[in-house]
């Protein structure tokens, strides 16, 4: 009712809001133990050493999450991943490597399309299933071998929020967790990688402050019908959330695009209709990125860039800059979200959509 909403105007907003503190929640044991396999259930440790393979499977948001989680598995441990929309998974044929770790992310944990790819994952080889859930008692949990809950709370809005930056924070303990099991880092590297995860509740907190700024971006963006979000690396999948958000919740058409994959198609849909939303970082990729939005500038698209600190080079020429108040390391990912559903959240109310209630939505989807 709306006595919960406390002063927010819509649950969605509220969520949002309730970030840092689902996010300090969903790392409160990580603080204690550190990124451990013990985490994960009792017999993780032993599961993770000898995995072959990892094999995600999601739908929605959470497919989004398991496509960010890819980049950090690979990197911090060398196994093949690949990531895989379980409605397409579960009626695709192949077989499954005997120990494949199959992670199955899901707000709900009653997905219908994920339960279905994780029962026809277990006839395709011997393989063990981690859920990542926010739900205790669904019927993912109780069906998975191991499990990691966020602790988002209770998520009213349809549009996957707090839910979705809980199951990054999730699988980025999980990538540490299995490099350390298998021992593919270095003590120090881990100690990198675990540090930065006590710096984000804060952080994301910074990024809640510059709520007025994204409002500003919002009352543009509403104009157009439609709207292009382009990231590279662990961004690539943000901006196919950041999309997903827009047209979720404002209905405007929009698509998410690795940047590097523009001139294989999009760039012909660029002009001065059509606005690029842009996430860029301080890394090896950001002249890459750069001359991405210089291609886009070229044809008269006007660039919303959202940047960390040290990206000066990709403000000229583009439209509107978000500086983010600090640079977020490997948890970028998680960052960057936050602007993107304060701008669709603006950009909906500012189109009179119904936020939390979206047409043709539903919370979470229990028949196929
Ligand atoms: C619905 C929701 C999305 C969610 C998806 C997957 O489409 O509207 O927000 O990401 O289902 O749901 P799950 O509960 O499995 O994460």
């Amino acid at each position: 009712d709306s006595a919960d909403l406390g002063h927010y105007r819509h649950y969605m907003q509220k969520e949002i809001f309730e970030q840092p503190t689902a996010i300090a929640n969903t790392l409160q044991r990580v603080v204690e133990l550190g990124c451990q396999s013990a985490l994960f259930g009792p017999e993780a440790d032993a599961l993770f050493a000898a995995a072959p393979a990892v094999r995600i499977v999601a739908c929605g948001s959470s497919y989004h999450a398991g496509l960010v989680a890819r980049y950090w598995i690979e990197e911090w441990t060398g196994l093949p991943v690949s990531v895989d929309i379980a409605s397409e998974y579960r009626y695709r044929k192949g077989r499954e490597q005997d120990g494949t770790l199959i992670i199955a992310i899901s707000q709900s944990g009653e997905t219908a399309d994920l339960l279905a790819a994780m029962r026809s994952a277990r006839e395709r080889g011997d393989v063990k299933v981690l859920a990542i859930c926010n739900v205790p008692h669904s019927t993912l949990t109780r069906e998975s071998d191991l499990l990691f809950l966020t602790q988002a709370g209770l998520e009213i809005g349809v549009a996957s929020t707090k839910a979705f930056t809980t199951q990054l924070v999730a699988l980025y303990v999980f990538a540490a967790a299995l490099a350390r099991s298998r021992k593919t880092l270095e003590a120090a590297q881990l100690t990198e990688i675990t540090d930065a995860l006590h710096r984000l509740p804060v952080l994301v907190e910074e990024v809640l402050a510059m709520d007025s700024k994204l409002e500003a971006w919002a009352q543009e963006l509403a104009h157009y019908h439609n709207a292009l979000f382009l990231g590279r690396h662990t961004l690539f999948p943000i901006a196919l959330e950041g999309a997903l958000k827009l047209k979720e919740i404002a209905y405007i058409h929009a698509e998410g695009y690795a940047a590097g994959e523009l001139k294989h198609g999009p760039l012909a849909l660029v002009d001065e209709d059509m606005p690029v939303i842009a996430c860029a970082v301080n890394d090896e990729l950001l002249e890459k990125v750069v001359s991405n939005l210089r291609e886009v500038q070229a044809r008269s698209g006007k660039v919303f860039l959202l940047a960390e600190p040290g990206c000066e080079s990709a403000h000229e020429g583009s439209h509107r800059v978000l500086t983010l108040p600090a640079a977020a390391g490997p948890l970028a990912p998680v960052v960057l979200t936050l602007p993107l559903q304060m701008l669709s959240y603006h950009t909906a109310c500012r189109k009179g959509t119904d936020v939390d209630k979206p047409r043709n939505l539903a919370k979470s989807v229990t028949v196929e």
